[in-house]
């Protein structure tokens, strides 16, 4: 009460308009936990599908000052917002974060993220990220004790990004050859020629190499909030840079950096190459599935902090990410939050990532469609629940940013060796049965593994094959993948196919369908790299060793006659299951 009297007295006390009926959440990038599902979002603000105001004027007024610890930031940044003391007796006050240009009267929805103000609290910690416009913070307060809508109190000075076009988002790749690498960074400047330097000793970075630039827009997605610009669905991405360098030899530790003169530089940063051809290679990967951007995603941070911590003392070789990256959903700070979220895990190792429903599910729009499958919505066979899970995007966003080689289809599927490891990406999201071009490339690359040279053959994608959890004894698409794919495998003498989508660990026997054979493939679900965890009950399977419901990842170390698989608890980081396969 007595702040909307000390409003009162001083200020216009200024109304805003929002739709009175309550929803609940989703999440927003900026480092603020809402962490439980049903906690209503700001009262009357109805994320999923936007709001439209009223249009008011704005009376001339003073505006209450938020004071902000710092007015310029780089990501990951902690700002803190103060305000004087005042008693507060509105559940439903907040504070949020804006574009300045979101209107202040009625755009009080219209945040990127936000938090609830405490009784008596007067300071806020605020966990930034570079979306290349100036943001400022505002808070918002309800009237009429309490029942009435909200009320425009305060907001900060303007803040910003330090510098517009550091380089941010950092991530390598492999592609084709042996001897390339993908370097990929984001500004906000499409007059830009984009430059990775680099050498073999971080104080002389001898080589330089110019990129490409590209960025996509809302209408370049298939449907839906993806095409719909605002702060909580399509943001200017700014500009995706890519350079390849070329010549770089195996098993060797290169320092870079990436930017240019005109705009400023990244830290140097350094990737250890995969090994050639070597009897004696050794590599260690790790791998895991639906992880999503911290605090979003509640295992998304341990997760990150587990595999960083391997990748800066462990010789890691490089990370594969099966399918449901962001969580992103139509919504693009969220594809930034998590760029920036794995840039000190991926700017070190190659991130290779494989294609998941929430990355590419869509129902319309298919002329868009990056992977150029037919139709208006892809693969959508009657015994599939292949639905709206892009929220839209239908993988552009994901295309976008990441890089891989171009053996197959994109993003969709393609295979690489790293040193004694041939690994296939196949889609579950596209059409994969025998008729399909799907099948006949998986068909002609498992079939043209050379095993004298990578004696390890794995396969990866999103949607499980198998899994005795009692909810999925009548999923079809399983069904269908076993009758499809699984005598494919077994042909090609697959030894790991590793899959996501439900949010738990797994492990098989090594089997052929569904029964524990001496040269079966062994199956591994790891969907429980940070997405809410899924509970349920087993059905007892003979051929299912391990399961497990906690957030952890997997690393499986493998030389030419030896290759094991260890999966960790991010909790302790203890081995909770291992297992060991021998040429
Ligand atoms: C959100 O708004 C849409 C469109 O106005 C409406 O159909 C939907 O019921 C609302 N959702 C909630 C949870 O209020
Ligand atoms: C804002 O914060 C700074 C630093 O803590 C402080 O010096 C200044 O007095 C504050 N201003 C207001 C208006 O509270
Ligand atoms: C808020 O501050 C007032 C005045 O100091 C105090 O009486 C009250 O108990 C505080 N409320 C809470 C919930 O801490
Ligand atoms: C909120 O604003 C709308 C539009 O002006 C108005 O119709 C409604 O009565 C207001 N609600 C309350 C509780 O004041
Ligand atoms: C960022 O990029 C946008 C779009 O290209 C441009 O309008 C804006 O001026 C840029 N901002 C800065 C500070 O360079
Ligand atoms: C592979 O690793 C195993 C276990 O560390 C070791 O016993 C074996 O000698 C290694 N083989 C080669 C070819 O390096
Ligand atoms: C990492 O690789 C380096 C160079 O090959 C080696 O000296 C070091 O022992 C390795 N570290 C681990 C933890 O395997
Ligand atoms: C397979 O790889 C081995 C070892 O690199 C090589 O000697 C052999 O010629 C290759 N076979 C074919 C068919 O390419
Ligand atoms: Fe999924």
């Amino acid at each position: 009460m007595l702040l909307h009297q000390i409003t009162c007295a001083f200020f216009f006390l200024i109304i805003t308009i929002v739709q009175c009926d309550n929803h609940f959440n989703i999440h927003g990038p900026f480092g603020k936990h809402h962490s439980i599902k049903n906690v209503p979002s700001p009262y009357g603000c109805n994320r999923t599908y936007g709001i439209s105001f009223p249009s008011i004027s704005l009376p001339s007024m003073n505006i209450m000052e938020l004071n902000v610890s710092s007015t310029f930031y780089v990501s990951n940044q902690q700002i803190i917002v103060t305000w004087p003391t005042i008693s507060l007796s509105c559940n439903d006050d907040f504070i949020g974060i804006y574009f300045i240009d979101i209107p202040l009267l009625t755009g009080a929805c219209g945040y990127f993220d936000y938090e609830f103000i405490q009784t008596n609290q007067t300071s806020m910690s605020w966990q930034m990220i570079n979306l290349r416009r100036p943001l400022e913070f505002r808070y918002y307060s309800r009237e009429k004790n309490c029942a009435g809508n909200y009320s425009f109190v305060a907001k900060s000075t303007f803040v910003q990004p330090l510098n517009y076009n550091i380089p941010e988002q950092i991530h390598l790749a492999y592609s084709d050859r042996i001897d390339q690498m993908f370097v990929s960074y984001v500004t906000n400047s499409s007059e830009y020629i984009p430059e990775c330097q680099y050498g073999l000793d971080p104080s002389l970075l001898q080589w330089h190499v110019q990129g490409t630039t590209i960025t996509y827009k809302a209408s370049d997605m298939c449907e839906g909030q993806a095409n719909i610009p605002g702060p909580q669905t399509f943001i200017d991405p700014g500009y995706m840079h890519t350079i390849i360098l070329e010549d770089i030899r195996p098993s060797t530790t290169y320092f870079y950096r990436v930017g240019n003169d005109q705009h400023g530089w990244s830290s140097v940063r350094s990737f250890t190459n995969r090994p050639a051809d070597d009897i004696n290679a050794k590599v260690t990967l790790i791998a895991y599935g639906d992880m999503g951007a911290a605090p979003v995603q509640p295992g998304a941070k341990s997760t990150m902090d587990r595999v960083r911590a391997q990748v800066m003392t462990n010789n890691i070789t490089c990370v594969l990410h099966i399918g449901d990256i962001s969580y992103a959903r139509g919504i693009g700070a969220l594809w930034d939050a998590f760029m920036t979220q794995i840039d000190p895990i991926a700017s070190y190792v190659p991130y290779m990532v494989g294609i998941g429903n929430h990355e590419y599910d869509h129902v319309t729009g298919g002329d868009k469609d990056p992977s150029g499958a037919p139709g208006p919505g892809g693969f959508r066979p009657p015994w599939g629940d292949y639905g709206y899970d892009s929220g839209g995007e239908c993988a552009v966003p994901m295309v976008r940013r990441f890089h891989s080689p171009s053996n197959g289809n994109g993003l969709f599927w393609y295979s690489f060796d790293v040193g004694p490891v041939h690994i296939v990406y196949y889609s579950t999201e596209h059409d994969f049965l025998p008729s399909s071009p799907q099948h006949a490339w998986l068909e002609h690359d498992l079939s043209s593994v050379n095993r004298s040279r990578t004696p390890w053959l794995i396969v990866g994608s999103h949607r499980p094959m198998y899994s005795s959890i009692v909810r999925d004894v009548g999923d079809s698409i399983k069904v269908m993948l076993q009758i499809s794919l699984e005598p494919m495998f077994y042909k090609y003498h697959v030894d790991l196919n590793l899959f996501a989508h439900i949010h738990s660990y797994e492990r098989s026997c090594p089997m052929y369908q569904g029964k524990c054979v001496d040269d079966g493939i062994t199956h591994i679900l790891i969907g429980m790299a940070g997405h809410n965890l899924d509970f349920d009950t087993y059905t007892g399977a003979k051929w299912s060793l391990y399961h497990d419901q906690q957030f952890g990842y997997t690393q499986i170390s493998a030389n030419r006659t030896y290759l094991r698989f260890t999966y960790h608890h991010n909790v302790d980081d203890a081995i909770i299951d291992e297992f060991e396969l021998r040429k």
